[in-house]
Protein backbone atom coordinates (compact mmCIF):
# COMPACT_ATOMS: atom_id res chain seq x y z
CA UNK A 1 0.00 0.00 0.00
CA UNK A 2 1.61 3.48 -0.95
CA UNK A 3 0.51 7.01 -1.31
CA UNK A 4 1.82 6.78 -4.86
CA UNK A 5 2.44 4.39 -7.75
CA UNK A 6 5.84 4.67 -8.12
CA UNK A 7 6.52 4.02 -4.83
CA UNK A 8 5.36 0.24 -5.71
CA UNK A 9 6.15 0.06 -9.05
CA UNK A 10 9.42 -2.16 -8.56
CA UNK A 11 6.83 -4.77 -7.43
CA UNK A 12 3.55 -4.63 -9.42
CA UNK A 13 1.93 -2.88 -11.92
CA UNK A 14 -1.63 -3.36 -10.55
CA UNK A 15 -3.25 -1.25 -8.43
CA UNK A 16 -6.42 0.07 -7.10
CA UNK A 17 -7.06 3.67 -6.19
CA UNK A 18 -9.37 4.30 -3.09
CA UNK A 19 -11.70 6.93 -3.01
CA UNK A 20 -12.89 9.22 0.09
CA UNK A 21 -14.74 6.99 2.19
CA UNK A 22 -13.26 3.97 1.56
CA UNK A 23 -11.50 1.63 3.55
CA UNK A 24 -9.41 -1.82 2.68
CA UNK A 25 -8.16 -4.20 4.46
CA UNK A 26 -5.22 -5.99 3.56
CA UNK A 27 -4.50 -9.29 5.17
CA UNK A 28 -2.07 -12.29 3.50
CA UNK A 29 -4.47 -13.68 1.70
CA UNK A 30 -5.30 -10.79 -0.21
CA UNK A 31 -7.24 -7.62 0.24
CA UNK A 32 -11.00 -6.12 -0.17
CA UNK A 33 -12.70 -2.47 -0.44
CA UNK A 34 -15.44 -1.64 2.23
CA UNK A 35 -16.75 1.60 2.61
CA UNK A 36 -17.20 3.26 6.44
CA UNK A 37 -20.82 0.98 6.44
CA UNK A 38 -18.74 -1.82 5.54
CA UNK A 39 -20.21 -2.86 2.54
CA UNK A 40 -17.81 -4.48 0.31
CA UNK A 41 -17.15 -2.67 -2.79
CA UNK A 42 -15.72 -3.97 -6.18
CA UNK A 43 -12.98 -1.84 -7.36
CA UNK A 44 -11.20 -2.03 -10.76
CA UNK A 45 -7.68 -3.02 -11.02
CA UNK A 46 -5.70 -0.07 -12.89
CA UNK A 47 -2.91 -0.97 -14.89
CA UNK A 48 0.15 1.46 -15.19
CA UNK A 49 1.86 2.27 -17.98
CA UNK A 50 5.10 3.26 -16.44
CA UNK A 51 7.75 0.48 -16.26
CA UNK A 52 10.90 0.80 -13.52
CA UNK A 53 13.26 2.46 -16.32
CA UNK A 54 11.00 5.43 -16.07
CA UNK A 55 11.66 5.97 -12.65
CA UNK A 56 15.18 5.43 -12.31
CA UNK A 57 18.10 7.71 -12.85
CA UNK A 58 19.36 6.37 -16.23
CA UNK A 59 22.93 7.28 -15.97
CA UNK A 60 21.49 11.42 -14.89
CA UNK A 61 23.75 12.56 -11.59
CA UNK A 62 19.65 13.46 -10.23
CA UNK A 63 16.35 13.34 -11.36
CA UNK A 64 15.75 16.89 -12.55
CA UNK A 65 18.76 16.71 -14.44
CA UNK A 66 16.79 13.50 -16.23
CA UNK A 67 13.74 15.04 -16.40
CA UNK A 68 15.17 18.24 -18.14
CA UNK A 69 16.63 16.25 -20.56
CA UNK A 70 13.84 14.28 -21.30
CA UNK A 71 11.39 17.21 -22.44
CA UNK A 72 12.04 16.65 -26.28
CA UNK A 73 10.16 13.44 -25.99
CA UNK A 74 7.52 14.45 -22.77
CA UNK A 75 6.35 17.36 -24.94
CA UNK A 76 6.14 15.26 -27.87
CA UNK A 77 4.26 12.73 -25.51
CA UNK A 78 1.64 15.49 -24.88
CA UNK A 79 0.93 16.30 -28.48
CA UNK A 80 0.75 13.23 -29.82
CA UNK A 81 -2.77 11.67 -31.55
CA UNK A 82 -4.06 15.51 -31.04
CA UNK A 83 -3.02 17.55 -34.13
CA UNK A 84 -5.49 17.67 -36.84
CA UNK A 85 -3.44 19.19 -39.19
CA UNK A 86 -5.50 19.38 -42.37
CA UNK A 87 -7.83 21.13 -40.42
CA UNK A 88 -5.86 23.24 -38.73
CA UNK A 89 -6.86 22.34 -35.08
CA UNK A 90 -6.59 20.24 -32.04
CA UNK A 91 -8.67 17.11 -31.49
CA UNK A 92 -8.90 16.55 -27.42
CA UNK A 93 -12.18 14.36 -26.83
CA UNK A 94 -10.96 13.82 -23.27
CA UNK A 95 -12.42 17.24 -22.25
CA UNK A 96 -15.79 15.68 -22.57
CA UNK A 97 -17.05 19.26 -24.29
CA UNK A 98 -18.98 19.87 -27.48
CA UNK A 99 -18.64 22.40 -30.08
CA UNK A 100 -21.85 24.01 -28.90
CA UNK A 101 -20.63 23.63 -25.18
CA UNK A 102 -17.74 24.78 -26.51
CA UNK A 103 -19.47 28.31 -27.95
CA UNK A 104 -21.12 28.60 -24.61
CA UNK A 105 -18.08 29.42 -22.43
CA UNK A 106 -17.89 33.07 -21.70
CA UNK A 107 -14.87 32.92 -18.58
CA UNK A 108 -12.38 30.27 -18.06
CA UNK A 109 -11.13 30.67 -14.03
CA UNK A 110 -7.55 29.06 -13.72
CA UNK A 111 -6.78 27.32 -10.92
CA UNK A 112 -3.63 25.95 -9.82
CA UNK A 113 -0.32 26.24 -7.47
CA UNK A 114 3.61 26.85 -8.29
CA UNK A 115 4.68 25.95 -11.32
CA UNK A 116 1.06 24.33 -12.54
CA UNK A 117 -0.28 28.22 -11.84
CA UNK A 118 2.37 29.54 -13.71
CA UNK A 119 1.75 27.24 -16.63
CA UNK A 120 -1.93 28.54 -16.26
CA UNK A 121 -0.76 32.40 -16.27
CA UNK A 122 0.54 31.36 -19.78
CA UNK A 123 -2.52 29.47 -20.56
CA UNK A 124 -4.37 32.84 -19.68
CA UNK A 125 -2.09 34.83 -22.79
CA UNK A 126 -2.68 32.08 -25.45
CA UNK A 127 -6.71 31.96 -24.61
CA UNK A 128 -7.41 35.68 -24.89
CA UNK A 129 -5.64 36.36 -27.76
CA UNK A 130 -6.36 33.70 -29.88
CA UNK A 131 -9.87 32.32 -28.41
CA UNK A 132 -11.13 36.01 -27.40
CA UNK A 133 -12.43 34.24 -24.14
CA UNK A 134 -11.81 36.09 -21.09
CA UNK A 135 -9.67 34.35 -18.37
CA UNK A 136 -8.81 34.53 -15.06
CA UNK A 137 -5.74 32.50 -13.79
CA UNK A 138 -6.00 32.09 -9.33
CA UNK A 139 -3.92 30.25 -6.87
CA UNK A 140 -6.48 27.39 -5.72
CA UNK A 141 -5.56 28.16 -2.64
CA UNK A 142 -7.09 31.68 -2.73
CA UNK A 143 -9.77 30.48 -4.48
CA UNK A 144 -11.02 28.00 -2.44
CA UNK A 145 -11.59 30.52 0.33
CA UNK A 146 -13.50 33.21 -1.58
CA UNK A 147 -16.37 33.78 -2.83
CA UNK A 148 -15.91 33.05 -6.61
CA UNK A 149 -17.89 34.06 -9.29
CA UNK A 150 -18.10 31.42 -11.27
CA UNK A 151 -21.28 29.68 -12.81
CA UNK A 152 -22.16 26.81 -15.83
CA UNK A 153 -21.15 29.30 -18.15
CA UNK A 154 -17.80 29.27 -16.36
CA UNK A 155 -15.13 26.45 -17.09
CA UNK A 156 -12.86 26.22 -14.53
CA UNK A 157 -9.41 24.43 -15.26
CA UNK A 158 -7.16 22.71 -12.63
CA UNK A 159 -3.78 22.42 -13.54
CA UNK A 160 -1.76 20.09 -11.31
CA UNK A 161 1.06 17.70 -11.69
CA UNK A 162 0.48 15.13 -9.57
CA UNK A 163 -3.50 15.22 -9.28
CA UNK A 164 -3.25 14.90 -5.66
CA UNK A 165 -2.36 19.16 -4.69
CA UNK A 166 -5.08 19.49 -1.79
CA UNK A 167 -5.59 23.17 -2.56
CA UNK A 168 -6.15 22.60 -6.38
CA UNK A 169 -8.66 19.46 -5.86
CA UNK A 170 -10.60 21.39 -3.28
CA UNK A 171 -10.35 24.34 -5.70
CA UNK A 172 -12.05 21.72 -8.02
CA UNK A 173 -14.95 20.81 -5.86
CA UNK A 174 -15.33 24.46 -4.76
CA UNK A 175 -15.87 25.17 -8.61
CA UNK A 176 -18.09 22.37 -9.00
CA UNK A 177 -20.37 23.11 -6.53
CA UNK A 178 -21.39 26.64 -7.93
CA UNK A 179 -22.27 24.60 -11.03
CA UNK A 180 -19.15 25.60 -13.13
CA UNK A 181 -17.68 22.60 -15.92
CA UNK A 182 -14.48 21.36 -14.70
CA UNK A 183 -11.76 20.15 -16.89
CA UNK A 184 -8.25 18.75 -15.22
CA UNK A 185 -4.58 19.37 -17.23
CA UNK A 186 -2.97 16.34 -15.07
CA UNK A 187 -0.04 14.57 -15.64
CA UNK A 188 -0.74 11.68 -13.26
CA UNK A 189 -3.20 8.88 -14.58
CA UNK A 190 -6.00 7.91 -12.09
CA UNK A 191 -4.65 10.54 -9.31
CA UNK A 192 -7.80 12.10 -7.47
CA UNK A 193 -8.23 15.47 -9.27
CA UNK A 194 -8.14 13.64 -12.62
CA UNK A 195 -11.09 11.62 -11.39
CA UNK A 196 -13.21 14.02 -10.14
CA UNK A 197 -12.80 16.60 -13.21
CA UNK A 198 -15.74 16.72 -15.87
CA UNK A 199 -12.88 16.26 -18.21
CA UNK A 200 -9.27 16.63 -19.49
CA UNK A 201 -6.16 15.75 -21.05
CA UNK A 202 -3.49 13.68 -19.56
CA UNK A 203 0.18 15.55 -19.86
CA UNK A 204 1.30 11.98 -20.56
CA UNK A 205 5.25 13.22 -19.32
CA UNK A 206 5.74 10.44 -17.52
CA UNK A 207 7.06 10.03 -13.88
CA UNK A 208 8.01 13.45 -12.03
CA UNK A 209 10.22 12.70 -9.58
CA UNK A 210 12.51 15.43 -9.28
CA UNK A 211 10.71 17.88 -6.18
CA UNK A 212 11.24 21.18 -8.79
CA UNK A 213 8.54 20.09 -11.62
CA UNK A 214 10.17 20.72 -15.21
CA UNK A 215 9.11 18.49 -17.70
CA UNK A 216 5.70 18.72 -16.49
CA UNK A 217 5.97 22.71 -17.11
CA UNK A 218 6.54 22.01 -20.63
CA UNK A 219 3.94 19.46 -21.15
CA UNK A 220 1.16 22.01 -19.23
CA UNK A 221 2.00 24.72 -21.83
CA UNK A 222 1.99 22.47 -24.26
CA UNK A 223 -1.78 20.83 -23.50
CA UNK A 224 -2.88 24.42 -22.95
CA UNK A 225 -2.15 25.57 -26.41
CA UNK A 226 -3.77 22.20 -27.42
CA UNK A 227 -6.64 23.40 -25.89
CA UNK A 228 -6.23 26.97 -26.93
CA UNK A 229 -5.87 25.61 -30.53
CA UNK A 230 -9.13 23.88 -30.19
CA UNK A 231 -11.61 26.81 -28.82
CA UNK A 232 -9.91 29.36 -30.76
CA UNK A 233 -10.75 27.62 -34.03
CA UNK A 234 -14.28 27.41 -33.15
CA UNK A 235 -14.49 31.36 -32.41
CA UNK A 236 -12.23 33.70 -34.71
CA UNK A 237 -8.85 31.64 -35.81
CA UNK A 238 -8.93 30.53 -39.62
CA UNK A 239 -7.90 27.81 -40.50
CA UNK A 240 -4.39 28.50 -42.20
CA UNK A 241 -3.63 30.59 -38.48
CA UNK A 242 -4.27 27.30 -36.96
CA UNK A 243 -2.13 25.14 -39.18
CA UNK A 244 0.89 27.47 -38.98
CA UNK A 245 0.35 26.92 -35.04
CA UNK A 246 0.67 23.30 -35.43
CA UNK A 247 3.70 23.38 -37.69
CA UNK A 248 5.03 25.78 -35.01
CA UNK A 249 4.44 22.94 -32.34
CA UNK A 250 5.59 20.45 -34.49
CA UNK A 251 8.48 21.96 -34.64
CA UNK A 252 9.23 22.35 -31.03
CA UNK A 253 10.97 18.57 -29.73
CA UNK A 254 13.87 19.27 -31.90
CA UNK A 255 13.90 22.95 -31.03
CA UNK A 256 14.19 21.90 -27.24
CA UNK A 257 17.07 19.34 -28.27
CA UNK A 258 18.85 21.85 -30.03
CA UNK A 259 18.89 23.95 -26.49
CA UNK A 260 19.97 20.80 -24.77
CA UNK A 261 22.89 19.46 -26.80
CA UNK A 262 23.97 23.16 -25.76
CA UNK A 263 23.50 22.64 -22.24
CA UNK A 264 27.79 23.20 -21.74
CA UNK A 265 26.91 27.06 -22.48
CA UNK A 266 24.45 27.03 -19.53
CA UNK A 267 26.85 25.31 -17.51
CA UNK A 268 29.55 27.49 -17.95
CA UNK A 269 27.06 30.56 -17.71
CA UNK A 270 26.40 29.07 -14.10
CA UNK A 271 30.08 28.68 -13.65
CA UNK A 272 30.29 32.97 -13.50
CA UNK A 273 27.42 32.93 -11.28
CA UNK A 274 26.56 30.42 -8.62
CA UNK A 275 27.60 33.04 -5.85
CA UNK A 276 25.44 35.25 -5.85
CA UNK A 277 23.29 35.93 -3.42
CA UNK A 278 20.35 37.07 -5.03
CA UNK A 279 18.80 37.39 -8.99
CA UNK A 280 15.84 39.03 -11.03
CA UNK A 281 13.82 37.63 -14.13
CA UNK A 282 12.54 39.52 -16.38
CA UNK A 283 10.05 39.31 -19.45
CA UNK A 284 7.42 40.69 -20.77
CA UNK A 285 4.22 38.98 -22.64
CA UNK A 286 4.05 35.63 -22.29
CA UNK A 287 7.61 35.48 -21.12
CA UNK A 288 6.34 37.32 -18.20
CA UNK A 289 5.21 34.28 -16.22
CA UNK A 290 8.25 32.59 -17.83
CA UNK A 291 10.45 34.63 -15.77
CA UNK A 292 8.21 34.09 -12.60
CA UNK A 293 9.07 30.19 -13.27
CA UNK A 294 12.75 31.08 -13.59
CA UNK A 295 12.90 32.77 -10.29
CA UNK A 296 10.83 29.54 -8.63
CA UNK A 297 13.35 27.00 -10.00
CA UNK A 298 16.58 29.01 -9.01
CA UNK A 299 15.22 29.42 -5.54
CA UNK A 300 13.78 26.37 -4.94
CA UNK A 301 17.05 24.38 -5.41
CA UNK A 302 19.70 26.55 -4.70
CA UNK A 303 17.81 28.58 -2.01
CA UNK A 304 19.09 31.46 -3.73
CA UNK A 305 16.84 35.08 -3.41
CA UNK A 306 14.96 35.47 -6.56
CA UNK A 307 11.99 36.73 -8.04
CA UNK A 308 10.10 37.27 -11.33
CA UNK A 309 8.60 40.64 -12.65
CA UNK A 310 7.31 41.97 -16.01
CA UNK A 311 10.21 43.46 -17.06
CA UNK A 312 8.35 47.07 -17.46
CA UNK A 313 7.14 47.04 -13.39
CA UNK A 314 11.14 46.90 -12.67
CA UNK A 315 11.20 50.56 -12.51
CA UNK A 316 8.32 50.39 -9.56
CA UNK A 317 10.61 48.76 -7.02
CA UNK A 318 13.18 46.10 -8.38
CA UNK A 319 15.22 48.77 -10.15
CA UNK A 320 16.36 50.01 -6.79
CA UNK A 321 17.91 46.57 -5.99
CA UNK A 322 20.20 46.60 -8.80
CA UNK A 323 24.15 47.03 -8.59
CA UNK A 324 27.02 45.28 -10.42
CA UNK A 325 26.08 42.02 -7.96
CA UNK A 326 22.32 41.72 -9.04
CA UNK A 327 22.41 39.64 -12.10
CA UNK A 328 19.44 40.19 -13.87
CA UNK A 329 18.09 37.54 -16.51
CA UNK A 330 16.19 38.51 -19.18
CA UNK A 331 13.73 36.30 -21.23
CA UNK A 332 13.99 38.65 -24.44
CA UNK A 333 13.13 36.78 -27.72
CA UNK A 334 12.61 38.88 -31.41
CA UNK A 335 9.03 39.15 -30.51
CA UNK A 336 6.18 41.96 -30.69
CA UNK A 337 7.41 43.65 -27.55
CA UNK A 338 11.31 43.35 -28.27
CA UNK A 339 12.15 47.13 -29.05
CA UNK A 340 10.38 47.59 -25.18
CA UNK A 341 12.40 44.81 -23.70
CA UNK A 342 15.44 46.56 -25.45
CA UNK A 343 15.17 49.19 -23.34
CA UNK A 344 14.38 47.40 -20.27
CA UNK A 345 17.81 46.03 -20.88
CA UNK A 346 19.43 49.19 -21.16
CA UNK A 347 18.00 50.75 -18.24
CA UNK A 348 19.43 47.85 -16.15
CA UNK A 349 23.11 48.18 -17.58
CA UNK A 350 22.45 51.92 -16.74
CA UNK A 351 22.85 51.02 -13.23
CA UNK A 352 25.69 48.21 -13.37
CA UNK A 353 23.35 45.11 -13.47
CA UNK A 354 25.41 42.02 -14.91
CA UNK A 355 22.53 41.17 -17.90
CA UNK A 356 21.97 37.72 -18.98
CA UNK A 357 19.76 37.33 -21.61
CA UNK A 358 17.84 34.41 -23.86
CA UNK A 359 17.62 35.82 -27.17
CA UNK A 360 16.73 34.58 -30.35
CA UNK A 361 19.90 33.99 -32.87
CA UNK A 362 20.08 37.12 -34.83
CA UNK A 363 19.86 39.53 -31.87
CA UNK A 364 22.64 41.44 -32.05
CA UNK A 365 21.26 44.24 -30.41
CA UNK A 366 20.72 42.55 -26.90
CA UNK A 367 24.21 40.36 -27.77
CA UNK A 368 25.84 44.03 -27.61
CA UNK A 369 24.20 44.91 -24.18
CA UNK A 370 24.12 41.61 -21.98
CA UNK A 371 27.20 40.54 -20.26
CA UNK A 372 26.30 36.98 -21.19
CA UNK A 373 23.63 35.46 -23.69
CA UNK A 374 22.15 32.32 -24.79
CA UNK A 375 20.14 31.77 -27.47
CA UNK A 376 16.87 29.89 -28.26
CA UNK A 377 15.73 28.60 -32.12
CA UNK A 378 12.78 31.31 -33.17
CA UNK A 379 8.86 30.25 -32.57
CA UNK A 380 5.85 32.05 -32.65
CA UNK A 381 5.32 33.92 -29.77
CA UNK A 382 2.61 32.21 -27.75
CA UNK A 383 4.80 28.98 -27.45
CA UNK A 384 8.39 30.48 -26.74
CA UNK A 385 7.78 29.33 -23.11
CA UNK A 386 8.25 25.92 -23.94
CA UNK A 387 11.75 26.80 -25.63
CA UNK A 388 12.77 29.56 -23.06
CA UNK A 389 12.37 28.14 -20.14
CA UNK A 390 14.71 25.38 -20.58
CA UNK A 391 18.02 27.48 -20.40
CA UNK A 392 16.57 28.71 -17.16
CA UNK A 393 15.89 25.18 -16.04
CA UNK A 394 19.30 23.97 -16.90
CA UNK A 395 20.65 27.02 -15.30
CA UNK A 396 19.12 26.88 -11.81
CA UNK A 397 20.32 22.94 -11.88
CA UNK A 398 23.65 24.02 -12.58
CA UNK A 399 24.25 27.04 -9.87
CA UNK A 400 22.17 24.55 -7.13
CA UNK A 401 25.11 21.27 -7.55
CA UNK A 402 27.43 24.12 -7.87
CA UNK A 403 26.44 25.29 -4.32
CA UNK A 404 25.71 21.55 -3.10
CA UNK A 405 22.28 21.78 -2.89
CA UNK A 406 20.35 18.94 -2.77
CA UNK A 407 18.81 18.86 -5.98
CA UNK A 408 16.10 16.87 -6.03
CA UNK A 409 15.00 16.68 -2.14
CA UNK A 410 15.65 20.58 -1.81
CA UNK A 411 15.12 21.63 2.24
CA UNK A 412 11.48 22.29 3.46
CA UNK A 413 9.48 21.41 0.04
CA UNK A 414 7.77 18.29 -0.91
CA UNK A 415 6.62 17.10 -3.98
CA UNK A 416 3.13 16.38 -3.50
CA UNK A 417 1.53 18.77 -1.37
CA UNK A 418 -1.50 16.90 0.19
CA UNK A 419 -2.39 19.08 2.64
CA UNK A 420 -3.41 22.69 3.36
C1 LIG B 1 4.67 21.55 -4.86
C2 LIG B 1 5.83 21.15 -5.76
C3 LIG B 1 5.87 22.08 -7.00
C4 LIG B 1 4.54 22.06 -7.72
C5 LIG B 1 3.38 22.39 -6.78
C6 LIG B 1 2.04 22.09 -7.42
O1 LIG B 1 4.91 22.78 -4.29
O2 LIG B 1 7.06 21.25 -5.07
O3 LIG B 1 6.90 21.66 -7.89
O4 LIG B 1 4.55 22.97 -8.77
O5 LIG B 1 3.44 21.58 -5.60
O6 LIG B 1 1.95 20.71 -7.65
P1 LIG B 1 1.00 20.01 -8.66
O7 LIG B 1 1.28 18.53 -8.52
O8 LIG B 1 -0.41 20.35 -8.27
O9 LIG B 1 1.34 20.52 -10.03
Amino acid sequence: MASDASAILAHTRSVVYLDDGEMVVLTRKGYHVRDLAATRINKPVNQIEWDLATIERGGYDHFMLKEIFEQCDTVRNTMRGHLLEEEGTARVSGLNLTDDDIKKIQRIVITACGTSWHSGLIGEYMLEELARIPVEVEYASEFRYRNPVVDQNTLVIGISQSGETADTLAAIREAKRRGARTIGLVNVVGSTIAREVDGGIYLHAGPEVGVASTKAFTSQVAALALITLRFARLRNLSILQGRQIIQAMKALPDQIQDILDRADDVKDLAERYWRSNNALYLGRGVNFPVALEGALKLKEISYIHAEGYPAAEMKHGPIALIDENMPVIFIAPKDAVHGKIVSNVEEVRARGGQVIAIKNNDDDQIKRLAAATFTIPETLDLLTPILAIIPLQLFSYYVAVRRGCNVDQPRNLAKSVTVE
